[in-house]
């Protein structure tokens, strides 16, 4: 049985068999440090054999963020090895996700940035509101995206597209995201939880062996993807040895523009 008291980062509610996950650092624009990756993937596992949940909602707290990435502070001191193993642990929260065998959607009711539209991108489905914005803009930190994003990302919107997005960091509304099939639904935001509660109405009545299936399924085609996993999470921990990665996140702590020399 899946309790409050087991998370320190995340609010747990189920509601007619539908486990909402709320990450709950609102003044940090709910940045994804360690704990909370931990904290998402353990919920996500606890649903995995739980007979009384039939699918789960991911969102953010407050109105303004789903995630605004990586929590920039706790790695900014990382060495290679912390930043390897950041990257490792966000794929396998990230995987327990994907392979979740009830179905996933993220709620995205603001900035999904970084690490925040990765988490969104390794759910079954996305909704947001109309004030989402999406972007990887971990470039201007001087590293790449390290949750699978280089994989995801371009699966679901087309290589060029999603170069585009990782090369210039710019940010995207919601509008652009449901035309470039980032998400699939564009709604009010207090409108975000009742629409996901509506597709889980749908898909409750059908047959739950037949829902993990498809889920299965469907992640088969991708998953010679693998290769491309390994190569980000080594190339983004090679990243903390790097004087552009110290440079770009001591400039977003001190609220600065990097300056960037190629080292
Ligand atoms: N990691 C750690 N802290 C973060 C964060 C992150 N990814 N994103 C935001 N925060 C913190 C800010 O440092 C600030 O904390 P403070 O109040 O203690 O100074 C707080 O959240 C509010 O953010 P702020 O930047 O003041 O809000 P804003 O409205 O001016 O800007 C963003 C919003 C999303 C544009 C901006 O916060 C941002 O660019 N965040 C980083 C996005 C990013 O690079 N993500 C990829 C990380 S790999």
């Amino acid at each position: 049985m899946i309790t409050q008291t087991m998370y320190q980062t995340i609010l747990i509610e189920l509601r007619e068999q539908v486990l909402c996950i709320t990450i709950n650092r609102e003044d940090k624009l709910n940045a994804l440090n360690i704990q909370t990756l931990t904290d998402i993937k353990n919920a996500i596992l606890s649903a995995y054999d739980d007979a009384s949940i039939r699918g789960i909602i991911i969102t953010g707290a407050g109105k303004k963020a789903f995630a605004a990435g990586a929590d920039i502070a706790e790695f900014a001191n990382f060495t290679v090895e912390e930043g390897t193993k950041l990257s490792a642990e966000g794929h396998a929260t990230l995987r327990a996700i994907e392979n979740c065998p009830k179905p996933v959607i993220a709620a995205i009711n603001g900035f999904a940035l970084g690490g925040g539209n990765e988490l969104a991108l390794s759910c079954h489905i996305r909704v947001c509101s109309e004030n989402a914005k999406f972007g990887q803009p971990e470039v201007n930190l001087g590293i790449i995206p390290g949750y699978a994003g280089t994989q995801r990302l371009a699966q679901l919107i087309g290589k060029g597209r999603a170069l585009e997005l990782l090369m210039t960091a710019d940010l995207i509304d919601a509008q652009t995201a449901l035309n470039f099939g980032l998400v699939n639904h564009v709604v009010p935001q207090d409108q975000l939880i009742a629409k996901c509660e509506e597709i889980f109405a749908k898909i409750k009545n059908k047959a739950p062996l037949a829902i993990s299936s498809v889920i299965r399924c469907v992640n088969a085609y991708y998953e010679k993807r693998a290769d491309g996993n390994n190569l980000e999470i080594n190339e983004f921990g090679n990243f903390f040895g790097s004087e552009d990665f110290i440079e770009g996140t001591k400039a977003f702590l001190e609220k600065r523009k990097a300056d960037f020399k190629g080292k």
